[in-house]
């Protein structure tokens, strides 16, 4: 095992794993082919994973700056944050089942926590500051524990400063195994992010009135797992298990495997029936996994691209490596269903959730921003230019927490009309739950679960839960500009 991936694992889940290449022949027990250690160059496939065969995955993560070239020479390494020693990274693969106890480790110079978005958990394990958990101060350290009750792709990021620290890196993957999934040759992670650099490798600002207020702030230059445009070794011949996450915190992506026939088998790590990857728009925190067969002839390749700008951008080129796999006809399969709460529909009432910008862009004096416990200067710009329902962050806030934007019934099921009242798009995310994507009233909807729905411009979206989890959970845009300008509340399940 690499000595950088050995400091990041316990010594407990390190004396259980026994080691990457042990651990890698225990999960290809459980039906699912984590990556063969070393067959994937880091930064590149993604770096080996942290697993553990017993019942408890251990890890820690210390956030903190590290320097990783992003850039070529002659510019310099740039200052990335990170939860370890290089982006992307880590990466936690789990089977469904198995407990995580994640120590985040606070290196940073500012208070932050982690929130592991798409898992279904407990609310106080939801890392929102102020909201589940007091912030975590630099020095400290806080304990995660929970049981992911689904298996998916998921990730985890701060839920403060997020425009800086996302934008810097701060982000990991986490990873749940279906004990009875189809094997497949190859297991890899493909993080899409772009990042605000100048041409010296220096960031640049993470947040502007202009981009805030209008779709976000563009990076500079387009990475797959760090590194631009880069080469991804598969097996030849092999059938191939792609995890493509959007990690960016503004760009919506569109991705083609060009030259392979491609197929989604997930959304937000949730199965759905395989479908051609043939246009599935993702925006900041959306993921999909997709199966396809790597070329037939070693040195064959395939092009990643982004086709949601006018000019098809590539992003990555998958690249046979080894001796053909013997594989017959190239067949998706589909992968076992999620436990996923069904809400009844005919009970459901209809909650209005209205996207909109604010009338006039409000600025909080910095002495009000320091009265509320819940708003302080790093969770919030102190600017808004959105609103959700007419309420925006942390508008009605001024002694103690802002009211949610709804109370609701524990064990009751509820739709949401998600309206769209802006020409932006915007992807909305829901903590502790995954909707039930119902319908639209401007384009058919491919009935799925998600965690994160991309309203387009206008659109009217319903989505439905089933209120099973109680507590306050996040309700807000991953369009970080947006969600730190006002388009942040929360809903209350009691
Ligand atoms: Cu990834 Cu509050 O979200
Ligand atoms: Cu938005």
């Amino acid at each position: 095992m690499p000595h950088r991936l050995a400091a990041l694992l316990s010594r407990r889940a390190l004396l259980r794993a026994g080691g990457a290449a042990v651990a890698a022949t225990a999960l290809g027990g459980t039906g699912v082919a984590a990556p063969a250690a070393g067959a994937l160059k880091p930064g590149l496939g993604g770096p080996a994973p942290i697993t553990s065969t017993g019942d408890l995955v251990e890890v820690e993560l210390v956030a903190k700056q590290r320097l990783q070239r992003i850039l070529p020479e002659p510019a310099e390494p740039s200052p990335l944050i990170t939860y370890a020693d290089s982006f992307p990274g880590p990466i936690i693969r789990m089977r469904k089942g198995q407990r995580l106890r994640a120590t985040l480790v606070n290196g940073l110079d500012e208070h932050t926590s982690i929130h592991w978005h798409g898992i279904r958990l407990p609310n106080l394990e939801d890392g929102v500051p102020y909201l589940t958990q007091p912030p975590t101060k630099p020095g400290e350290r806080h304990v995660y524990e929970f049981t992911p009750p689904d298996a998916g792709s998921f990730f985890f990021h701060p839920h403060c400063n997020t425009v800086e620290l996302l934008g810097r890196g701060l982000a990991g993957v986490l990873i749940v195994e279906e004990p009875d999934a189809p094997k497949f040759d190859a297991d890899i992670v493909c993080l899409v992010k772009d990042w605000i650099l100048d041409k010296s490798g220096s960031f640049g600002t993470f947040i502007t009135d202009r981009g805030a207020a209008r779709a976000g702030t563009f990076g500079s230059v387009s990475t797959v797992n760090g590194a631009i445009d880069p080469v991804i070794e598969v097996p030849t011949n092999g059938d191939i298990r792609a995890r493509f996450y959007n990690v960016d915190s503004t760009r919506v992506v569109d991705l083609r495997v060009e030259g392979a026939e491609a197929w989604i088998v997930a959304v937000d790590g949730n199965p759905l029936p395989p479908r051609p990857l043939d246009g599935w728009p993702m925006g900041p925190a959306m993921r999909i996994d997709v199966l396809f067969r790597a070329p037939a002839k070693a040195g064959q390749t395939l092009r990643l691209t982004n086709v949601y700008s006018a000019e098809p951008r590539p992003l990555a080129t998958f690249r046979a490596v080894g001796p053909a796999l013997p594989n017959k006809r190239f067949k998706p399969r589909a992968l076992p269903a999620s436990a996923i709460p069904e809400p009844d529909l005919k009970d459901a009432p209809v909650i209005p959730m209205a996207f909109s910008a604010t009338a006039v862009a409000q600025s909080f004096e910095p002495a009000i921003l320091a009265g509320l416990p819940y708003a302080d200067s790093l969770c919030l710009s102190a600017k808004t230019f959105w609103a959700i329902n007419q309420q925006s962050w942390p508008e009605g806030g001024h002694e103690h927490l802002p009211p949610p934007l709804v109370t609701l019934e524990k064990g009751r099921s509820y739709i949401f009309e998600l309206a769209n009242l802006t020409p932006h798009l915007h992807p909305i995310h829901i903590h502790g739950y995954t909707f039930k994507v119902l319908s639209s009233d401007g384009r058919k909807v491919v009935p799925h679960h998600a965690d994160t729905v991309l309203l387009e411009p206008k659109e009217r979206l319903r989505v439905a839960i089933k209120a099973d989890n109680p507590g306050d959970w996040m309700f807000h845009c991953h369009i970080i500009e947006h969600q730190d300008t006002g388009m942040m509340g929360y809903i209350r399940v009691a």
